[in-house]
Parts: structure tokens; sequence; C-alpha cells
């Protein structure tokens, strides 16, 4: 497993727990008793194999945390448990029976009296061989583990003894089985209807209407389900229902289908859309909720207004790009007084293009114009030996189009980064993830696949917009997704690479395990070293972006392998599980974070996004989004969008295109915000600001509304500071010594305090 779950706190889970009643119904609860070995033999799985002299473990804490530290491979736990056949009686749905397990780190297979019935988190329905590289799959420590069987299947012996054993094997890193519950259980009304909000986007019309679909599914395959459906919108800060709708539902198994709801309520209140089923015979309740999202950005303004980051760094004589960003109604012209010899500007794009031979820092006005007036901003170059003096920010395919990704994708990508309005905000880089590569031809030039038919075209064309362009590769033989990677090609790639015009390029680990599967701090540089040497030679500035998950602590030594950001963590997830163990995990590496050098935590989950070809609407609430911003611009992160362009609903355009959030990130002092205070319910982070002032963080990890404190001691700022809120862009006044903010359930509030 990947370094995080370390942070993931395996938090509130310090001992081994005792038996509870679950779910308020019948359960064998398997909170202790089991029974643990280091190792890996396929007679384990076995009934009749005797584990008396095992070590007992907690299933609650991962092994390393248990006596096992250091260990990573293959461990098998045991448990002998009765399954009642009176626990299937007395249960309203009497078809399937569910094994939960908490979660596993990172892989698993599991065997009840010695077949296999799941693996890697789902469930295996029919009796087959256990396959054998179940433990090659990137890791899967996040998945809750539940395998649900039909209640006559015959691998459960009902008032037998039974024998529970899981083989688990860790990547590297904690190790095993976590978190909550484990318990034998029959599946019940809540385990068969399933609410999903992912099928869409809540749309918004006028300033408060507002509609959403959402499915309703039927998960089991013999029950049918008759009752009422209840839709309820409520507002978060009162409790007043603003919408009731009652409707019959008779759903039948396997039965899915979508339901819209449209009400009204004004667009920057918080609020909750509540669903409950009551089924007709037994008066049983099933409720899901979701949060309506509130905009908190204020419309973008018709006058001109430049944005985007403050300084550029380039190195000399390197290809220089920069696109003033600048909102205001159409048309736009743009100007730069003081611009360095070598330098121009295109008054209708308001692209900087050029090359500069001296080292130095060159102040330029930059003046836009409309017909409603005029903007104008000082705008630092800085021609040295570190470029990316701000975090890219723009978008990636991967957390969309995973290995689907093609160049009609890329450049409808990069179509939609301008015609949205992305690219005023300082939103500039579209970048290739895996998925583009063939293979090396006789001369060592690296070919991109069929999907890929003109890699030039395509880099001129992205830059034709005023867009920047990013490529994938691997150090290792192969990609992550099983593409080819740069090994022994290094510097042949890199030409292609700035050939082309790559502005961008991530460089993954991936198979580089198998170069060094052991590998030592040295060896864990020398990759990206390689690179380094290959990129210097290129002669054009390509934005170098490590990708090892944090191994070796990279944010300790990415500078000295030239990167411009590194990625600190495994990969993210569009869930409130992925993202705040991530974003609350950074603290360790603020001090590494500097104007060209960047700690990276992974790429943004808002929008649509799926991994490929299928996408959803993401899973994180709108407040849990606003955290995601609010975070990663505090953290100094990279921002790469990871959803389709194409399908930017109102929420998320207005999420990505706040300028005063999007100046944080941006800021040129460069420094990554500290942790100030961290309690179970709450989190400050502050960030110093170029001009003096703090960004402040507020978080609310809790699933109701808090109010979060805060103490102006502990962010070490005295006197009387004007406080104002980025995310609605308004003066709040003077705060003295203490202020309090009411944030929403797994949201934020972002300020900014100045003398
Ligand atoms: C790894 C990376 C991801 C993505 C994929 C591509 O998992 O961490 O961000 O690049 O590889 O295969």
């Amino acid at each position: 497993m990947k370094k995080m779950l370390l942070f993931a706190g395996i938090i509130a889970l310090a001992l081994c727990f005792s038996c509870k009643t679950s779910h308020n119904r019948d359960a064998v609860l398997l909170d202790s008793g089991w029974k643990f070995r280091t190792g890996d033999d396929p007679a384990w799985a076995s009934a009749s194999y005797s584990d008396a002299k095992w070590d007992t473990i907690c299933p609650n804490k991962v092994w390393e945390e248990q006596g096992y530290k250091g260990y990573d491979g293959f461990a098998w736990y045991r448990y002998h448990a009765v399954i009642p056949s009176s626990m299937r009686l007395k249960a309203f749905i009497k078809d399937s029976i569910q094994i939960l397990l908490g979660k596993i780190d990172d892989c698993d297979q599991v065997f009840l009296n010695g077949e296999l019935i799941g693996e890697n988190g789902r469930t295996v329905y029919t009796k087959r061989e256990p396959p054998v590289d179940f433990f090659k799959e990137q890791g899967r420590w996040f998945i809750d583990r539940r395998y649900v069987l039909a209640s006559n299947d015959p691998r459960i012996h009902w008032d037998k003894e039974n024998l529970l054993a899981i083989r688990s094997f860790d990547q590297g890193g904690a190790g095993g089985m976590f978190g909550s519950p484990f318990e034998i259980s029959m599946t019940d009304l809540q385990d068969h209807l399933k609410f999903d909000y992912t099928s869409s986007a809540f749309t918004f019309t006028g300033d408060s209407t507002i509609t959403k679909k959402f499915t309703i599914q039927n998960l089991s395959s013999t029950e049918e389900f008759k009752g009422k459906l209840t839709i309820e919108a409520i507002l978060s800060d009162n409790g007043i229902n603003v919408y009731t709708e009652n409707t019959g539902l008779d759903i039948t198994p396997g039965l899915k289908f979508e339901k819209p709801v449209t009400f009204k309520k004004s667009m920057a209140a918080p609020a909750i859309l509540k669903i409950t089923f009551t089924e007709s015979t037994s008066g049983k309740k099933v409720t899901s909720e979701m949060e309506i999202p509130y905009i908190l950005t204020p419309k973008i303004p018709a006058k001109p207004r430049i944005n985007g980051a403050k300084v550029f760094g380039v190195r000399p004589w390197s290809p220089f790009q920069y696109k003033v960003a600048a909102s205001g109604s159409a048309p736009l012209v743009y100007s730069a007084s003081d611009l360095p010899q070598g330098l121009v500007i295109d008054q209708f794009t308001g692209l900087i293009t050029g090359s500069l031979k001296k080292k130095g820092d060159y102040l330029v006005k930059l003046k836009v114009t409309n017909k409603l007036g005029s903007d104008s901003r000082d705008f630092k170059i800085v021609v040295g030996d570190v470029f990316s003096l701000t975090p890219p920010l723009g978008w990636n395919s991967w957390n969309c189009w995973g290995l689907t990704v093609s160049d009609q994708k890329i450049r409808q990508s990069a179509d939609a980064m301008k015609s949205s309005g992305l690219i005023d905000h300082g939103w500039s880089y579209i970048n290739i993830d895996d998925g583009w590569e063939d293979t090396h031809d006789r001369d060592g030039n690296i070919l991109p696949n069929a999907k890929f038919p003109n890699m030039k075209g395509l880099c001129n064309y992205v830059h034709s917009l005023g867009l920047k362009i990013g490529i994938y590769s691997s150090p290792g033989p192969k990609t992550c997704g099983g593409y080819e990677g740069s090994y022994t090609f290094e510097a042949k790639d890199a030409q292609n690479y700035a050939s082309w015009g790559i502005d961008y390029l991530k460089y993954d680990w991936c198979s580089y395990w198998n170069i060094a599967p052991k590998a030592t701090l040295d060896q864990m540089k020398n990759p990206y070293k390689e690179m380094k040497h290959a990129i210097r030679k290129a002669n054009r500035d390509i934005h170098y972006s490590l990708c090892q998950y944090g191994m070796g602590d990279v944010w300790s030594w990415g500078a000295e392998v030239d990167a411009n950001s590194w990625r600190t963590t495994g990969d993210i997830e569009d869930t409130w599980e992925s993202l705040s163990t991530i974003g609350f995990s950074q603290g360790k590496c603020s001090p590494w974070s500097a104007p060209g050098r960047w700690n990276d935590p992974d790429m943004l989950v808002v929008g649509w996004v799926g991994w490929g070809p299928a996408l959803h609407y993401t899973r994180l609430t709108s407040s849990e989004q606003y955290t995601h911003i609010t975070l990663w611009s505090l953290l100094a992160a990279p921002l790469l969008i990871g959803c389709d362009l194409n399908q930017l609903d109102a929420f998320t355009l207005n999420l990505l295109t706040n300028d005063e959030v999007l100046a944080i990130n941006q800021d040129p002092l460069g420094k990554q915000a500290v942790q100030v205070k961290k309690t179970s319910e709450y989190e400050i982070w502050a960030r110093d600001l170029e001009d003096g002032s703090k960004a402040v963080g507020l978080f609310n990890k809790t699933d109701k509304p808090l109010n979060v404190p805060v103490d102006l001691k502990d962010l070490k700022v005295n006197g009387k500071p004007v406080m104002r809120d980025l995310w609605s862009q308004t003066d709040l006044g003077r705060v003295a010594v203490h202020f309090e903010m009411k944030t929403q359930p797994h949201g934020a509030r972002l300020v900014k305090l100045a003398k």
C-alpha cells in the first residue's frame, strides 16, 4: 500500500474492539478471535489445517501496528465461526448473506471452507480456482470488503463451524486488515436498495431552480419491494423543508430506474436532498442523503479583469509561451508595456511568445481593454534556471479517460478549456496521460499508437489555442497501463518530446520495480536523474513531474533531480476518504515546497470522472469539493482538472473559476500551508502570502455543520487583521483574538487575513 494509509490515521482504531450488534440486526461479529501468520501456503485455506499455533491478531489494525513492523508481502488470517440458521429465519430478506471484512491493504483472496468466495473486494459468485496473480492489481486498500453470497450457496455450512481464511498481500507500507465492520450477517433492505447520484449533475436554471436525476436500483435478484418514496429538499442552516414529494414505488428484482426532481432553492444556501423509502408491509425505512450544491463564486464581471499568475519563469533560450489570462466580455484587447526584447504580445489573443537570452527579472505592465473599460497589472518575467514558478494549472486525461485517451479527446479538451473560459483564469496545460504509446522504432524513436496519428500536429494545435501540452511515460520498460516506457530510451524520448513541442512530462515509476525490486534511495533517484539529463539537453522548458507515489520521501530530493513537482501519494479517488486522507496528510512535505518545486497530492476529482471510458459524476459532495480546491490551493499543489471538460456543469465551472481562490494557489511566494490545528472534528491550515497577508483554511471533518473556532495566536497573527472570505469574495471586517465560522459537513472556508 502507498504511504498514505499510515496517515489515514487508520484513525479511531486504537484497540481491538469488543463485540456489538451492528445495524440493529443479528450478526456473527468477527471482532476478535482471529489467527494470523506471515507467509503463503494454499493449504492455509483449508478447514482441516490446524492454526492452533498461529498468533492472534486484531482485525481492525494493520499488522505493522501489531508487531510486524516493516513486513510486506503475503500473510494469512483465519477465523472459525458458526453461522446460525436462526439468523436467516429471523431476517426480513432471506436470500443473501454478507461477509464484511473492513478494508484490506492491499489485495486479498477470501476463502470460505476452502473455496474462493472473494477477491480484491469483488465477490466470486460461483466456485472457481483462485487466480494466481490477484496480488499484482493496483492496491485496493481503500475499498470496503463486502462479499455477498446467496443463502443457499453450498460454500456456507449453516449451523456448523465455518472456516474463513483471508490470504492478503501487502505491496508495501502498513499491511492487512483494518477498519470496520467485521461481521457475517443477512443482507437487509438497505443492502438491496441502492440510491445513486452519479448519473447526472445538478443543473441550475435562473436564480433558484434546480434539477437533479438520481437512480434507484433493486440489487436483489429475488425480492420485490413496494412502498412509498419521499423526496425532500431541506435547508442545512435552519432545517426548513423547501420541497416534499411523495410517490408510490414498486421495484421488481434487478430493476434500476432514474428519477428526476425539480425544486427551488437559493443558489448559495447549503441544503440536503433526502430520499426515504418506506416499505409497506414491514414499515422499514431506507434513507439516503445527498448535499445539493451551493454556488459561492460571484458572477464573473463583464468589465476586463486580469487573472492568473503574477510571475512567470523561463530558462534562457527556451521557447517562451505565456497566455495572459483575462476575463470580461469579448472582444478583449491585450497589450504589455516594457516587454523585454525578444518577446511579442498578440493583441487579440494575449499570447506572449519569443525567447529571452539573458538571465534576469523583467517587470512588465499588462493591460486588457474592452468596451466597458480596462484593467492593468504588474507581471514579472524571471529568466533563470528554474521555471514553473507557480504551480501548473491545467487538465490531465487520466481521471476521466484512463487508457481510452485519444488525439480527438485531447483536441476536444483543449477546445473546451478555451470555450468554457477556464483559460481566462490561468488554466493552461492539456496533459496526455498513459495510453498514447506504441513502441520504439529501429532508431529508438518512440512511436505514438494509432489513437495519436500526428503528435506534432496535435501539439501545434494545442499551442495555437494559447495552451500548453503534456505527455506521460515511465522510467521502466512498461507504463502502469502496460504501454511502452522509456527505459534505456530516455535521451531519444526527451528529444522527441521536445521536437513535438511537449511542455510537461509526467514520469511514472510503474514497472521500474522490475529493474530495481527493492530499490534503495539511490536506486529510486537514478532513473529520475537519467531523464533529468535527457530533458536538460532538450533545450525546452519541460515541466518535470515525478510520479512515484511519494516513495523515499521524494519531497526531500525531488529538486535534486530537477523535478518541478512530485507526487506525494498514491492515486486519488473521488471519495471523501481518499481526498481527506491524502489532503490532510500533506503537512510533512510543506517545508520542501518552493517556486518551481511543488508537492503534488494528485489530480482533481471534480466533475465527470471515471478513468475511462464510462464516466460518472463525482461522488464528492459540493462541500467536499470546496475542501478539495481550498486545501489544494493552500498546499500550493499543481491543479490538474481530471474531468471531462466538455461536460462542465455550472457548479464545477464556478468552483474552478474563483480568481481569489486560484490566486492563493498561484501566490508568488510559493510557500505551502502548514497545519495550524488539528482536532478530531476540524483542521486549520494557513499559508503565508507574498503581500504579507495569510490565507487560512477552516475544514470541518464531521458530517454535521460545525462552527470552526480560530485563535489568531495559533496563526501567529497580531492585532486586528482585516478578513476577507475568498469563496464569496466578500469583506468580513476586522477580527481580533478569536473568530468562528460555520462550516458545512466535510466542507471548508477560506479567508485571507491582511494587516
Ligand atoms: C499510475 C499513476 C496515475 C496514472 C496511471 C496511468 O497509477 O499514479 O496517475 O498516471 O498510472 O497508468
